[in-house]
């Protein structure tokens, strides 16, 4: 198992360029599905939820390679499986996607329910309702999804809560059903825009996305495609919170500043300084800090609101601020696990319900840490950083399936982390 060894108290300078996103990426390998021809996907992040699908992909007989560029080239014809119920299938959330895209191609599918990080109960009652409302069968048995449809149908659904996981789901099994779908009170998120640009880009007519209402006319036939995925806004907000916390100076380029407007407004509010460019190829954001940060009060929220991947790697900076934050978690009802690490570190947390209570301390110390999903695992990256002293991090396996060469990335700013297989 490997563990990161980080000597904390350095200041991050320099520039990272921010790799492609992973939350657009898992959902749009499997959409390739769908068209059942070669798709070119470019802007891969090479992390490890990356390599489950892909390998997930092999194994039901789809022919994956690897441009010299790291680009993805997957051809589905091959597939000889709509049943996919293996461990590797069920150790990440993603592979929900499966449903919607086996269902939609090949209008069955068996998919062992979906596992990924321990941060709430994670239902997944609304993808369910709407491959039911397009017309589908469903049963859960013995651990896995079952869903068969004759044929699918468009229908108006409308969404109990805003899941971006049913979002792109629905959508992904709409693109193949007959006539109009209307997703209401749909998710917003970048990557629910990029995958409908993707599905687009096959030939499909989706419209909407990133509104709440998302109109999907089904049935078209679809083509393979070439596409680049958009840059990770979650791990941008993570590099820019990393920086904040260390005091440091970071020019983090390949962004959409706009997706990035939550977090760059919340630390502007701590009394960090966010600056916008563009040169001429790229946007870039710049953020720079050399004093402790103002509190702040945060509520997670769908996007546009404060993303909940962040909520935890904010914590990790407001456990130095100047007073007391209030952060409130709306998403997910366990997303508080950093807490009790944060707390070995020297920082001073409460938590009563969905709300934990940061009061500031002036510093914190290197500590034995462990992660417990992946964002937890950023955030105590983030804090063993900003720290007086040595932490090391165990479990980094989760910081692993989210994040690109990250401590590559931090070396490159300064930062003193090693990291250490055993
Ligand atoms: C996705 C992201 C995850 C991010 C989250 C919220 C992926 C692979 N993961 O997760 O990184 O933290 O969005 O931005 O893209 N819910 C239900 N029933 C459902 C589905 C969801 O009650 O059928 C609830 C969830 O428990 C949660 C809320 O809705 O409370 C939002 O979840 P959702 O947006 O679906 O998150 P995921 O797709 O799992």
């Amino acid at each position: 198992m490997a563990y990161y060894r980080i000597n904390g108290g350095k200041r991050l300078e320099g520039a990272v360029t921010i790799s492609g996103a992973k939350n657009a990426a898992l959902a749009i390998i499997p959409a390739v599905i769908l068209s059942g021809e070669s798709c070119l996907l470019e802007n891969l992040p090479e992390i490890e939820d990356v390599r489950i699908v892909e390998e997930i992909l092999t194994s039901m007989g789809a022919a994956i390679s690897r441009t010299p560029d790291g680009s993805m080239r997957i051809d589905p014809s091959g597939i000889n499986t709509f049943s996919v119920t293996g461990k590797m299938v069920s150790s990440m959330r993603a592979s929900y996607y499966l449903l919607g895209a086996l269902l939609g191609r090949y209008k069955k599918a068996e998919i062992a329910l979906p596992g990924g990080c321990a941060i709430g109960q994670r239902p997944i009652d609304q993808h369910i309702k709407g491959m039911r409302a397009l017309g589908a069968d469903i049963v859960i048995q013995g651990g896995s999804v079952k869903a068969r449809a004759d044929k699918l149908k468009g229908a108006e659904i409308y969404l109990d809560v805003v899941s971006v996981g049913a979002t792109i789901n629905i959508m992904l099994a709409a693109v193949a059903a007959e006539g109009q779908t209307i997703i209401a009170n749909a998710a917003k998120e970048p990557h629910v825009v990029d995958v409908a640009n993707f599905l687009n880009m096959m030939g499909a007519n989706v419209k909407g996305a990133g509104t709440d209402v998302i109109r999907i006319q089904g049935g078209r036939r679809l083509h393979g495609c070439t596409y680049a995925v958009i840059p990770d806004q979650i791990e941008a907000g993570t590099f820019m919170i990393a920086a904040a916390a260390t005091r440091g100076d970071v020019i983090i380029n390949n962004v959409i500043p706009t997706h990035l407007e939550a977090i760059s407004a919340k630390l502007m509010e701590c009394g960090v300084t966010v600056s916008e460019g563009d040169d001429g190829r790229d946007f870039f954001i710049r953020v720079s800090a050399d004093k402790r940060p103002r509190a702040v009060n945060i509520k997670t929220l769908p996007y546009p609101g404060f993303p909940t991947d962040l909520q935890q790697p904010m914590m990790a900076l407001l456990a130095t601020a100047e007073g007391n934050s209030f952060i409130m978690e709306n998403i997910f009802e366990n997303r508080f696990n950093h807490v009790p690490e944060l707390a070995k570190m020297g920082a001073s947390i409460s938590i009563s319900s969905r709300t934990a209570t940061v009061e500031g301390v002036e510093r914190l110390y290197g500590a034995p840490l462990c992660a417990s999903d992946l964002r937890a695992g950023a955030a105590l990256v983030i804090a063993a950083l900003a720290a007086e002293g040595e932490s090391t991090i165990s479990h980094i396996h989760f910081i692993d399936r989210g994040y690109e060469f990250l401590e590559q990335k931090l070396r490159a700013l300064g930062a003193d982390i090693t990291r250490i297989e055993e």
